[in-house]
């Protein structure tokens, strides 16, 4: 992935934050990820009165994209306004290992910002295969 097209997936994810919904938290999450096709789409944190029913910025962005008829991702990005998000959750890692284990995961939050893989993100994944 070349930077422009990195830049581009990170103001997509950028453009998304003003939708996310984190009254609970106070912290606001969005990401957006890349298709193979070229196509992204985005997802927000979306919180809940009960507050285990949350479901995280990358879930909803892979979620939608699924929804949507993609499946195989190149990258995701994961922004935020919080200094406390600084990786991406445990469920979520599996979610993005579901479908493209070798999909870059570029980070930018102001608690910093790095560059991954989803399967160096869970080694030893689960997996029925
Ligand atoms: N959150 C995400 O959206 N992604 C993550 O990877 C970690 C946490 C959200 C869930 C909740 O709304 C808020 O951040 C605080 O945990």
């Amino acid at each position: 992935m070349d930077k422009p097209m990195e830049k581009r997936l990170l103001d997509r994810a950028r453009d998304a934050l003003d939708h996310a919904y984190g009254p609970y938290s106070g912290i606001r999450v969005a990401a957006a990820v890349l298709a193979e096709d070229g196509s992204i789409y985005t997802g927000v944190n979306v919180e809940n009165a009960s507050y285990g029913l949350t479901v995280c910025a990358e879930r909803n962005a892979i979620f939608n994209a699924v929804g949507n008829a993609r499946q195989t991702f190149t990258a995701l990005a994961l922004v935020s306004d919080s200094d406390r998000i600084n990786s991406p959750c445990g469920a979520c890692r599996q979610v993005m290992m579901e479908f493209s284990p070798e999909m870059i995961v570029l980070v930018d939050t102001p608690a910093g910002s790095f560059r991954s893989t989803a399967r160096d993100l869970l080694p030893a994944a689960f997996s029925l295969e």
